[in-house]
């Protein structure tokens, strides 16, 4: 891939394929599709880019291979993670890379939110964000060299760029500042979520946000020492950072109130 860019693609091969787009769905094609194509430039190692492009009079669907390491790996290994899978939940807080001189780890971040349906495959594992849905992790029936990125986004979507990122921004600030954390990452498979090492896996690298929304959703109950880990401890040693709970059961706000107690 050595002397690809990312913008001579897009202006070359994909631009003239959606030039009668309306404005805010081209927008958004040429920041998703640059952002991971240049990806796979900058962090897949790997020696072979392919795009397929599918369009019909509803929308359009772009996949970006490579034949690298693989995401999930490559965190994985990079990051000193226990397992690949957790490289799904650091996607999906926001503000992860591998490579802090020189990225910021917004490009999946903010592409997974702007499409309708975006889906990495890599290797085994799956992380999928529908619109509206969440983050999901899938275990795949599937071994798939490289990386994969599914993006999908109708042609007459109303969706901007903009409002993707004034959601997790603080009004009339434009940084990235608000994240939302589908809690239900932190665990492994058939677990549950109880100890003060999930809880920790849950906060670190919440001290770069301002906002912290924990999305509780499919977390039916979650056990006293996780709770007081993220609502007490973290809390009282990061005051700057405000955290949220979202779609909470009633048992799993006992357990947050009953932290919030403990002096
Ligand atoms: N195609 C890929 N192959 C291997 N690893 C990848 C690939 N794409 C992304 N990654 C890994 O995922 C991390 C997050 O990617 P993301 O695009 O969100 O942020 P970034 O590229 O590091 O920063 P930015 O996009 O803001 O420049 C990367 O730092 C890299 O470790
Ligand atoms: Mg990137």
């Amino acid at each position: 891939m050595a002397g690809l860019r990312e913008d001579i693609v897009w202006l070359e091969k994909l631009a003239p394929l959606l030039a009668d787009l309306p404005e805010n769905v081209r927008n958004m094609w040429h920041y998703g599709v640059t952002e991971m194509i240049n990806n796979a430039i900058d962090h897949s190692e790997g020696t072979m880019l392919t795009v397929h492009f599918e369009r019909t009079a509803l929308d359009v669907e772009i996949w970006i291979n490579d034949d690298g390491e693989g995401i999930f790996y490559r965190i994985q290994r990079l990051a000193k993670l226990y397992d690949a899978r957790e490289a799904i939940l650091e996607l999906a807080k926001g503000k992860f890379t591998t490579d802090p001189a020189n990225h910021s780890g917004e490009g999946i971040f903010f592409t997974s939110r702007a499409f309708d349906s975006f889906v990495i495959m890599s290797r085994t594992l799956n992380f999928s964000h529908m619109a509206e849905q969440g983050d999901w992790l899938i275990d795949g029936d599937r071994d798939i060299p490289g990386t994969r990125v599914l993006l999908k986004l109708d042609n007459d979507s109303q969706r901007t760029l903009n409002s993707v990122y004034a959601q997790f921004s603080e009004p009339d600030e434009f940084t990235f500042s608000k994240t939302i954390v589908p809690v239900r990452l932190a665990r492994h498979e058939g677990e549950k979520l109880v100890s003060r090492s999930q809880a920790k896996r849950l906060v670190s690298r919440f001290e770069k946000f301002k906002t912290v929304v924990l999305d509780f959703t499919g977390v039916e109950e979650i056990g006293q020492a996780f709770a007081d880990e993220i609502f007490r401890v973290f809390a009282s040693s990061h005051p700057e950072v405000e955290l949220n709970p979202l779609h909470a059961t009633t048992e799993v706000q006992q357990m947050i109130v009953r932290a919030l107690a403990v002096k």
